[in-house]
């Protein structure tokens, strides 16, 4: 699928967002490489530390539906700048993602940047041993 068609997988995504105290909707869609895409949005909680992110919840959904190979993701954030995936979203794409993996990260008015996982956590933490 074509990453303008991702986008827009990605922003309908941020409308399903639970963000009652930010106000800050964000929408995640996820392709593994057999070719499906899983949305997310961000999930608020009054206890603040709860929330989970539009990219956590795209690649958890994923996850738990048995996917395990991703080849690209798109992240829309209503944001001026393209949005900046958090620390914890990065140590979970490491997790999962190879560190050459395409994330595309999109501003409010369809700005774009694209980074590879390996950018945007270098030396990142993967392996107990
Ligand atoms: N948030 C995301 O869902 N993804 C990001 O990349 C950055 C932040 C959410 C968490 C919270 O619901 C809101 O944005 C404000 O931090």
């Amino acid at each position: 699928m074509a990453t303008t068609e991702l986008i827009e997988l990605a922003i309908k995504a941020s409308e399903h967002a639970y963000v009652p105290y930010s106000h800050f909707p964000i929408g995640a869609a996820l392709v593994t490489k057999s070719g499906e895409v899983i949305t997310g949005c961000n999930v608020e909680n009054a206890s603040f530390g709860l929330t989970n992110c539009g990219e956590r919840t795209a690649i958890f959904k994923a996850v738990s539906e048995g996917h395990k190979e991703f080849s690209e993701l798109v992240v829309y954030g209503t944001s001026k700048e393209p949005i900046s995936p958090c620390g914890a979203c990065r140590q979970v794409m490491a997790e999962f993602f190879d560190q050459d993996m395409p994330v595309t990260l999109v501003s409010k008015n369809k700005t774009t940047v694209v980074m590879t996982v390996g950018e945007l956590l270098p030396y990142s933490f993967t392996d107990l041993t």
